[in-house]
């Protein structure tokens, strides 16, 4: 499963491209403008430091603009991907971009027709938000099964799903348990996936113990 971090706050990226971890990055008009900084300049330093695919959203939402607006942030970058809502327009704009060779996210995908819309449309990724299914009662892990479950049943269909809207180290683990192609992951939720108490309390007691020996690797 790939590891995509879900920002845009490239000293983060920064950081989680170094550990080795990142295989790509996500980011939306909200996050844009939580970083306060210029969009495209944004994206280019982000694609500068991500070799794999970085989300830019279009933000029209006519087919004619959209396309002019996706082509433009596709210039940006050999590894952007333009990321589209799941509307008619943003289908219809993802079929023409596809078919020009560059890679399209279809995002705010809430329901399994919609995803089998996203394929039939020649999306790289659909983008199914689960925490905000949960967020009102719905269950946003039993979609990525169903979507995962269809698309296995066609070999034509190359759609990946990337699970994004993820709250927890929880839905990670179940999108790796249903076979899902990439997880899109707040920073803070990807550096929690490391932690465990019983880590820390284990390495507290190896390193006392090992300091009673007085001994040191690098010392010798
Ligand atoms: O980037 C799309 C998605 O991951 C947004 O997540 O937390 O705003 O529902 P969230």
């Amino acid at each position: 499963m790939k590891f995509f971090v879900d920002t845009a706050d490239v000293k983060e990226i920064r950081d989680l491209a170094d550990l080795g971890l990142l295989d790509g990055v996500t980011t939306n008009p909200s996050l844009i403008a939580k970083s306060g900084r210029d969009f495209f300049e944004v994206v280019k330093e982000i694609c500068d430091i991500v070799e794999g695919p970085v989300s830019a959203e279009v933000t029209a939402t006519e087919y004619d603009k959209m396309l002019e607006e996706g082509r433009r942030l596709a210039d940006l970058a050999g590894n952007v991907t333009v990321k589209v809502p799941l509307t008619l327009a943003g289908l219809k704009t993802c079929r023409t971009l596809s078919q020009a060779g560059i890679m399209v996210n279809v995002t705010l995908c809430f329901s399994a027709p919609q995803a089998i819309m996203a394929a039939k449309a020649g999306a790289t990724f659909v983008s199914p938000f689960v925490g905000r299914l949960d967020d009102i009662g719905q269950d946003g892990m039993q979609l990525i099964s169903d979507i995962v479950q269809i698309y296995n049943n066609y070999d034509a269909i190359r759609t990946e799903v990337l699970v994004a809207s993820v709250r927890h180290p929880g839905h990670i683990v179940d999108a790796a348990k249903m076979g899902a192609d990439v997880v899109t992951v707040p920073p803070n939720v990807l550096k929690a996936l490391v932690h465990h108490p019983l880590t820390d309390k284990g390495l507290a007691a190896f390193l006392a113990d090992w300091q009673k020996t007085g001994q040191t690797i690098l010392g010798r």
